[in-house]
């Protein structure tokens, strides 16, 4: 991976090397961590961070909902994020903010535990790398996605993906690229670390968070954009056959950002991006390269 010169650890900008932690670290060995993932784009004017806030709520919700310490507000954090980006002289990036139990104890009991902070930026590219453009393959996987009477799936938390670990690594052993899981029930949830959209007649069609989904922002991006182009957009639980009979297939995020699905289980959905997925995909990167004027408040420009 490519790294940077500084990151932000527990209040201090320290060097790449430098920012380690103990053995002994508490989240190291329990997942107890949530974090976020966020692009900052170069725009033409500048480096622009997409919808900022909107992460960082969604990282405050996540450490409410497990009672986890957060001592910064989301201003402090996101001022934090914009000079880690300047110090580091990045254009674009990737950036991770995460809040973590650290070095304290082997016990369970959270009480008196140390909540720390660490937001790392550092260049990224596609995630899919040359098939992002082109359209990969997805299995759906044997594997279930996490349901809410066991842990939220609604906070990002590190605990999380080892569910979605095993499922990619199913997936990628047997020749995809990427996972589909379905929900307990057997509804189609999202990718291993994506949401996931159906275009059929014209419509989008995405499962709604009560299957087991997380909030993505690039998915709420989405809906809002398609709805602004007089789409019509439904949030409503799919089954795994209307996969193998979709127009197309798309997932998204913040790190797959549009990608189409090609094909599912093997049935072919697409030859690359179908006209939905491209027209979609052409409109999320006009806004986040800040060429929309109607979504520029959701880029936090990085003045330098
Ligand atoms: C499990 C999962 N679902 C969906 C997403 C997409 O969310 P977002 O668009 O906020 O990045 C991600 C990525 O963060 C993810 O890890």
């Amino acid at each position: 991976m490519k790294t940077a010169k500084k990151i932000w650890m527990n209040g201090k900008f320290v060097d790449w090397k430098d920012a380690n932690v103990h053995i002994l670290t508490h989240a190291l060995h329990y997942g107890t961590a949530i974090f976020e993932g966020i692009r900052c784009y170069d725009t033409v004017n500048g480096p622009a961070v997409f919808r900022l806030d909107d992460h960082l709520h969604r990282l405050a919700n996540g450490t409410k909902s497990y009672q986890f310490g957060l001592d910064y507000s989301i201003k402090q954090m996101s001022d934090i994020v914009k000079k880690l980006i300047v110090i580091n002289k990045l254009r674009s990036c990737y950036i991770r903010p995460i809040c973590y139990i650290g070095y304290y104890s082997i016990g369970l009991d959270t009480t008196d535990a140390p909540y720390e902070l660490a937001i790392v930026a550092f260049p990224f590219g596609k995630y899919f790398g040359g098939k992002s453009e082109k359209g990969i393959s997805c299995a759906v996987s044997s594997w279930r996605r996490i349901k809410s009477t066991i842990l939220s799936p609604h906070v990002k938390a590190s605990a999380n993906y080892l569910n979605s670990i095993l499922a990619k690594k199913e997936a990628m052993q047997e020749g995809f690229d990427e996972a589909i899981m379905l929900s307990d029930e057997g509804h189609v949830s999202e990718g291993s670390g994506e949401n996931i959209f159906v275009v059929k007649d014209g419509a989008l069609i995405t499962p709604p968070l009560h299957d087991a989904v997380l909030a993505g922002v690039t998915r709420d991006s989405l809906m809002k954009i398609a709805r602004d182009m007089d789409m019509e957009v439904f949030e409503r639980t799919l089954l795994r056959d209307e996969l193998y009979t979709a127009d197309e297939v798309f997932l998204c995020g913040t790190a797959a950002e549009v990608t189409p699905v090609n094909q599912v289980d093997h049935r072919r959905i697409s030859e690359g991006p179908g006209p939905v997925t491209k027209i979609l995909r052409d409109s999320f990167f006009n806004v986040v390269n800040g060429k929309d004027e109607r979504y520029i408040k959701w880029l936090e420009f990085v003045r330098g």
